[in-house]
Formats: structure tokens, sequence, C-alpha cells
């Protein structure tokens, strides 16, 4: 998107629209008020009828406004000024741009606010400002004749005199460099899984990494063979779509810098195989390579940033289909650390195929690992639609990707790993079954992956609730949501090695 960031006041920013935040509880002064005069006062009137109140994203259009250069003025809450953060204002400016952005070739100044306390604009303010503008104004409608978002022709952010130009430059660069992260995720997600499966998925993976200058390496059925990945292989075989595993390298950092493994969940569509889901519970399910296609986003947004670390993207891309060479119950798979895993449910397949990847990380030399999957419904049900689940083998690991996600404000809750639980995976005929029975299954599903990363610290994150988004709110389209990518950027550009 085309974006200028300058110091013009903000009645005189010419546009379709002005997006202008108002505090909660907070008298109008400053550049507000400044605006209020040439407004004639309407921002005072407006704040003593309570029509303006500054609660927290809650959005005042006003059209046809005198006074100031842009021809509609949208004004919107940023809740209690003792309460802002760059959170904040993104649910603030997410809101703004979703209300105004269901009209073609829109050009939008934004106000950008400043720190009550500081009376600074903090770049991290600019930064979220500018991600919120991309992500609001893109949406899931990839094939409807009559759309109803539309991108912005052009943002204008407007700072106030106290900023340095080439900082704000920066960070507005940086918070476009993470949208584009974000609206990748979001777009492989919402595509159908006739357009989106392995071999395509690997494509769009080449295609990215050649643009953005990150190394490329796709593993085909014959590579995956000759890995002996037979838990990932066995989940391949009932569809007529060969598998792909793609590993994409940043390496930002010298030799000394640990390398991060990020290893994502692609199942391409989860019709459950054998174990078959019924109707309503397999309608969403392209959205089972979410993270894979989360582990994209994050690739993207990393190469753009030129973040100074070492971080590999590994996809593991299958497609669950019942048919005649499917893997059946019963079935034993030698995956390629040489455990055996005894199958007990087809539909528990995103473990079968992380174990193989995860290893395989391992191998390649990872130092820290984290792996993204909408792995279990259980997870769902234990923390509800709109937080993640982290699942860890190491606590100080653990605490660096909670405090990053904790920054970003995107929820997060660490669940328990009891060694009791893993009793419940135990088998007779093999070392491990892939179900783990009726209770506790967002963590038996831990359990399992824990015994393919070698002792490694490693953060697993179930993103089954928050990935995909049954209905939109104002501040977020439903469809894909591009959850973690956020606060994988934010983890990744404040990377220091966790004090044991
Ligand atoms: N992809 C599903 C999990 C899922 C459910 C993701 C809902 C997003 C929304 C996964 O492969 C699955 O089917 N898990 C089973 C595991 C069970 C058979 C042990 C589940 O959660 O029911
Ligand atoms: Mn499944
Ligand atoms: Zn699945």
């Amino acid at each position: 998107m085309d974006f200028t960031i300058d110091r013009t006041p903000w009645s005189q920013a010419a546009g379709d629209w002005l997006i202008v935040g108002v505090p909660e509880n907070a008298a109008i002064e400053g550049a507000l008020r400044s605006l209020d005069e040439a407004l004639g006062g309407s921002l005072v009137r407006l704040q003593e009828a309570k029509d303006l109140t500054g609660k927290l994203a809650e959005v005042l259009p006003l059209r046809d406004v005198r006074g100031i250069a842009a021809t509609r003025l949208l004004l919107v809450g940023l809740g209690p000024v003792e309460q802002q953060t760059d959170v904040t204002l993104y649910k603030a400016m997410i809101t703004a741009a979703r209300h105004i952005s269901t009209k073609e070739g829109l050009r939008v100044a934004v106000a950008l606010p400043t720190h009550a306390a500081s009376g600074e604009l903090p770049a991290e303010w600019i930064r979220a400002t500018a991600t919120a503008m991309q992500v609001g104004c893109v949406g899931q409608d990839l094939y409807r004749g009559e759309r109803a978002r539309f991108a912005f022709q052009h943002v204008h952010l407007l700072m106030p005199e106290s900023s340095n130009e080439e900082e704000a430059q920066a960070a507005t660069a940086a918070g476009f460099h993470i949208a584009d992260g974000i609206n990748l995720t979001r777009e492989l997600v919402n595509q159908p899984a006739q357009v989106i499966f392995p071999a395509s998925f690997a494509d769009r993976a080449r295609q990215m990494a050649e643009a953005e200058g990150l190394s490329c390496e796709i593993l085909d059925e014959e590579a995956l063979n000759r890995e002996r990945m037979g838990a990932l292989l066995a989940v391949a075989k009932g569809s007529d779509q060969p598998p792909r595993v793609v590993v994409l390298e940043h390496r930002g950092g010298t030799e000394s810098v640990p390398t991060i493994a990020l290893v994502g969940k692609g199942v391409t569509f989860d019709s459950g195989g054998l174990s078959i889901k019924p109707n309503d519970g397999m309608l969403t399910m392209k959205c089972d390579m979410a993270g894979a296609a989360t582990v994209m986003g994050v690739m993207l947004a990393v190469a753009r940033l030129k973040l100074p670390v070492n971080v590999v993207g590994y996809l593991g891309l299958v497609e669950n289909m019942p048919g005649g060479r499917s893997f059946k119950l019963g079935d034993v798979l030698h995956a390629r650390n040489g455990v055996t895993i005894e199958v007990h449910n087809t539909d528990a397949e995103g473990r079968l195929v992380l174990a193989d990847v995860l290893s395989y990380a391992v191998d390649r030399g990872a130092d820290y690992l984290i792996d993204l999957a909408t792995l279990t419904g259980a997870c769902v049900v234990a923390l509800g639609e709109d937080v993640v689940g982290a699942f860890s083998n190491h606590q100080p690991w653990c605490n660096s990707v909670l405090s990053a996600t904790r920054r970003c404000g995107e929820d997060t809750w660490q669940m328990p790993m009891y060694d009791h639980y893993a009793e419940l995976i135990k088998s007779d005929v093999a070392d491990i079954k892939n179900v783990g029975g009726r209770w506790g299954g967002a963590i038996t599903a831990a359990k399992f992956l824990e015994r393919f990363v070698s002792e490694k610290p490693w953060v697993h994150l179930d993103i089954a609730g928050p990935a995909f988004a049954s209905s939109s709110k104002p501040h977020r389209e439903g469809g894909a949501t591009g959850v973690m990518v956020r606060s994988l950027v934010e983890l990744l550009s404040t990377f220091d090695a966790p004090i044991e």
C-alpha cells in the first residue's frame, strides 16, 4: 500500500477520511483542540452530548464535515489515557480501518495520538497503526462478485512535531511488513483446499522465497521416503495429492547466534481420513494448514525486516483423505526418529505430520523450536475460541514466547505437561498410540509431540481455536485471523537466548 508520513496539521490533511483517536475521560487538548477549533467546536459539543465517549474502539463517523480538508471524519475511541498501549491503539485503529474499508480507492489520513504522560509518539504506536490499516482493509471475500472490503489507495500518517522523521518512516514500513505477513497467512488459510494443496502451497512458498531472498528447499515424496518420514507419509496415503515438506531459511545472524525452528502443521484439508469427520466438523477444515501458513507469514515479515536472527521455517504439507490406499486403524507407523506409533484414529493426523517434521528440524540443527498447529478440538474446549494453548518442555523458552504474545495482546495460556499424561498414549503393540483417550486431549497431543524434539527447548502452540473465526467482529474479520504472526515477529525482533 502506498503511504506517506509527515507533519501535516490534522485539519489540513486532505482525503476521503481523516481518522482521529479520542481518549476516554480526558479533556480535548493539544492537536485535538486545534482540530476542534477548525471544526467550530464540534468535538466538545459531541463530548458534552455523550455522543463521543472515547471508549476503546467505539467509532463515530461524521460525513460531510466542514472546516477541515478531509471530506469525512472518523472519530475512534482510544480508551482511558492511562491504559493506552500499542495493543489498545491497534484495536482502535483496526476497528476504524474495518469501518471504512467498504469502498474502493479510498485515501485515508490517520492522526497519530501521543502518549499522555510523555507527550511523545512511541515508534511501536506508529508500527501498530500501520499494521492495523493494512490488515483491516483486507477481507475474506476472495471470490465474491460484490466485494465487501477494499484496500486503501493511500494512507497518510500524521505525526506530531516532536517525532523523528527517519524513525517514523522506518516504523511505518515495519508495520506494513508485519501486516503483509499477517495478510499472507490469512489469504493462504482462506483459500479453499482445491487451490491450496501440498504442491501448490509449496509453489507459493518457493515464489515467496525467491521474491524475498529466503532460501527454499522442497522435499517431494521421493525425498520424504528417503528421509523415512513414515508418520507423515502415512497420513498422505489416502489422498491423490502428494505431500511436501518445505524448508525456508533466513540467516540474518552470525554463526554464533542460535537457530530457531518454526514448524507448521500444513494439513491442507482434514477430512479425518477413514475416521471421517461429520459434515459440520469438516466444513472449515481448509483451515487445518494455518500453522504452516503462519510460518510463511512470519518468514515473509522476518525477511522484509531483515532481522539479525537465524530462523528456519518448516512446513509439513499433506492432505488427509479416506480412500483405498488410506492408512488404517491398527497400522503401526515408523516415524523418522525410530519411534513406532499405533494408529487409533486417522483424524489425529496433525501430530503424525509434526512428529517427522520436528525430528527433521532437530537433526538440521535447531537450537530452539516452536511448532504451530490447529491440533485439537480439545484445546478449543479447554480455552475457548480466542486463546492459544501453549505447551512446553522448557520453562525459560516458554516464558520468552509467552511474554512476546502478551506484548502483542494475543491471548495465550500455558497448559501443564506432567509426566503422567504420557501414560495415556502408551500402546500395547508399539511405543505410543496417536490418541490419548477422552480427557486432556490437547495435553496428550502435546505429550505425543514431545517424543520428537530430542529434549531441545520447544514450545507447541495449539491454534485450533483462534486461527479461524466463525464470524466477524468490529475489530477482526471472520475467517483466517493470522493469529501469532505478530507475536512471533515480536519474539524474533527481540530474540535473546533465554537464561536457563
Ligand atoms: N484439525 C483437527 C483439530 C481441529 C478441530 C482444528 C477444530 C480446528 C478446529 C485435528 O486434526 C483433529 O481432528 N483432532 C481430533 C483429535 C482426536 C481424534 C484425538 C479432535 O480434536 O477431535
Ligand atoms: Mn484431524
Ligand atoms: Zn487436523
